[in-house]
């Protein structure tokens, strides 16, 4: 694919300047190496267990890290650097974040008037009616208040007030958390329309199993950085995916056996050197704990210095 990405995450890393209980103070790195390119049409689903960088992922490219972290490497943003500035200039019109929770709607604020986002024009206010109905809810909604809607609309408007702006890069932070199964997959479904009408939807989710139906490509985070790149369809077959931890996320899924991960994921400042997955991996060898490379492998990308064959 030769076309520009809309997004290009290059080689980013995010650290914390944290002080001691002594007051001395350190650096914490606790991303390092994310690298994600995401097209126009196209839902990329980010997925990791909790702790894992997604949420930091999405706060970087949304410009939105706390005051004491810092930024390595580069997100470029339909071929240039999305700067501090561009990115103010951009979020929530042509870049939006669907966030995880409804509280980001405002309690006080009628629905109508703030997926008009204050606006009174009667374009504007076509617009809106008709974004609502897109999603079931009818013109009574525009006058409810937030806390007069069911969770499921809740969630149904905050994509709507997403979709208002016309984006073309859509950030949804875990947008489906404590929705039933069915509930779930109707959101999801709204994202593949969004991404079918020509933006780019990075999803962020910790559920596989819905991850791997709706998305194009899935990332698997693990301990702050990313292990492998796999097209959805890989985890139709578990000999097409390339890194152990995602085999392990495979035979994790309800349908192929629910098996639990072995371990836990290291935190930051304790992170072994090499493979993060390296002490829970059955397949650790020598090496796995120098540098490794994020490197091409079968159609995607794997962190992982096995041969083609690793076996299941
Ligand atoms: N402001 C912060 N200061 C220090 N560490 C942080 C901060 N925010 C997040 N982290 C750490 O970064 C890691 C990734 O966090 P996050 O991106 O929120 O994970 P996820 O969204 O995958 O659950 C976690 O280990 C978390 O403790
Ligand atoms: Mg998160």
């Amino acid at each position: 694919m030769d076309k520009t990405p809309i997004l290009d995450v290059r080689k980013l890393s995010v650290s914390f300047s944290q002080y001691t209980t002594a007051l001395i103070k350190h650096r914490l790195q606790v991303i390092s190496d994310l690298r994600v390119k995401l097209y126009s049409n196209e839902i990329v689903a980010v997925v990791g267990a909790s702790g894992s960088g997604k949420s930091l992922l999405a706060h970087a490219i949304l410009g939105l890290l706390p005051y004491n972290a810092s930024l390595g490497g580069e997100i470029l943003y339909q071929g240039s650097p999305l700067t501090p500035k561009r990115i103010e200039q951009l979020r929530g019109k042509e870049i939006v974040l669907v966030p995880q929770s409804v509280s980001y709607l405002d309690p006080l604020m009628k629905v109508g008037t703030q997926i008009r986002n204050g606006k009174t024009d009667q374009e504007t206010q076509r617009k809106a009616t008709a974004t609502l109905q897109r999603y079931g809810l009818g013109a009574e909604t525009e006058v409810l208040y937030p806390f007069e809607l069911s969770g499921g609309m809740a969630r149904r408007v905050l994509i709507a007030t997403a979709v208002m702006a016309s984006p073309k890069l859509v950030i949804a932070d875990e947008p489906t958390p404590g929705l039933h199964i069915s509930a779930a997959k109707g959101v999801l479904e709204h994202f593949r329309e969004i991404a079918n009408e020509g933006a780019a939807v990075l999803l962020i989710t910790h559920d596989l199993e819905l991850a791997v139906e709706v998305a194009d490509r899935v990332v698997v985070f693990y301990a702050g950085t990313i292990l492998e790149e796999a097209s959805a369809s890989d985890f139709r077959d578990v000999s097409r995916l390339r890194h152990p931890y995602t085999k392990a996320l495979w035979h994790a899924m309800p349908q192929n056996g629910f098996k639990a991960i072995e371990g836990m994921q290291p935190y930051a400042s304790d992170k072994p050197r090499g493979c993060p997955f390296f002490n829970n991996c059955g397949f650790a060898q020598k090496n796995c704990d120098a540098e490794v490379p994020y490197r091409k492998m079968n159609g995607g990308y794997v962190r992982c210095i096995r041969g083609e064959s690793c076996a299941t």
